[in-house]
């Protein structure tokens, strides 16, 4: 496996995180969402951050456990009352186990591509599906190449634009390589804040390959967490992978 830094993104990151993501569209789909697959059982969320998803989950019922890489990142989930309940295992999500097995095992946020490189990529699924219990799903949300991007060349997408925040997204892929250097621009009130991230891009049909790897097969492919359909056209997915009972 490349070398790679499960810190670095929180190190970045970490002290902004809520104030630029908190209110991301779909949270409270992707909650809701996440609750029904669960079904009652226990959650795991691999890079569960700041507690964006994870804090509304418990809420709504289910235990909800962690793995996250960061320490910044889980420093800022124990703020939060309920943030303090959440057992949050630090390490990196695609070799770290913890205790018992989970109904539903979670990887939003394109967070799978920020593993190095295809070998980590396949850990990860597989490590997913040690934690899974017999019947449990695998969901994972990604974004898909847009054609811009696929052209070559450096495209700017705006991510983000409210009143007091822009988040400018100035990306290059590199097809040869199958990474994309992606450059967040971060406009504000009271300046500009620069985030680099360098993803490992796996497609669909790639993801499904890496889960079929690790004896899990597709079960659900969704658009989004509204579960409209996942079509030619549709900029990102959600993706369930059950492991057979
Ligand atoms: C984009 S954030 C998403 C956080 C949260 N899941 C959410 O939806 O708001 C990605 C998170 O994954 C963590 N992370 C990235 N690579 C990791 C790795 N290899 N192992 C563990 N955590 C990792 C980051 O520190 C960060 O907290």
């Amino acid at each position: 496996m490349t070398e790679h830094d499960p810190t670095a993104y929180g190190k970045g990151v970490s002290a902004d995180y809520d104030a630029f993501y908190a209110q991301l569209p779909e949270t409270d789909e992707a909650i809701a969402c996440l609750a029904e697959l669960a079904g009652g059982g226990d959650v795991l969320e691999l890079g569960i951050g700041t507690g964006r998803l994870a804090l509304g989950l418990v809420e709504r019922g289910p235990h909800v456990a962690g793995i996250e890489g960061s320490d910044a990142m889980v420093d800022q989930l124990r703020t939060k009352p309920l943030g303090q309940t959440i057992p949050v295992v630090v390490g990196d999500f695609a070799e770290t186990s913890v205790d018992g097995t989970f109904s539903l095992v979670v990887l939003a946020l394109n967070t799978i591509f920020a593993l190095a490189d295809r070998d980590a990529q396949l850990a990860c699924f597989a490590n997913a599906a040690a934690h899974l219990e017999p019947g449990g799903a695998f969901v994972v949300e990604a974004f898909v190449l847009r054609p811009d991007q696929v052209a070559g060349g450096w495209s700017v997408n705006p991510r983000m634009v409210e009143d007091e925040h822009v988040e400018l997204e100035v990306s290059k892929y590199d097809a040869a390589r199958g990474r994309i250097d992606r450059t967040l621009v971060h406009l504000l009130p009271h300046g500009n804040k620069i985030v680099k991230v360098v993803d490992v891009y796996a497609s669909p049909g790639e993801l499904d390959l890496m889960a079929h790897a690790a004896g899990l097969r597709l079960r659900e492919r969704w658009a989004g967490w509204t579960r409209t359909p996942y079509v030619t056209e549709s900029t990102k997915h959600v993706s369930v992978y059950e492991k057979p009972a």
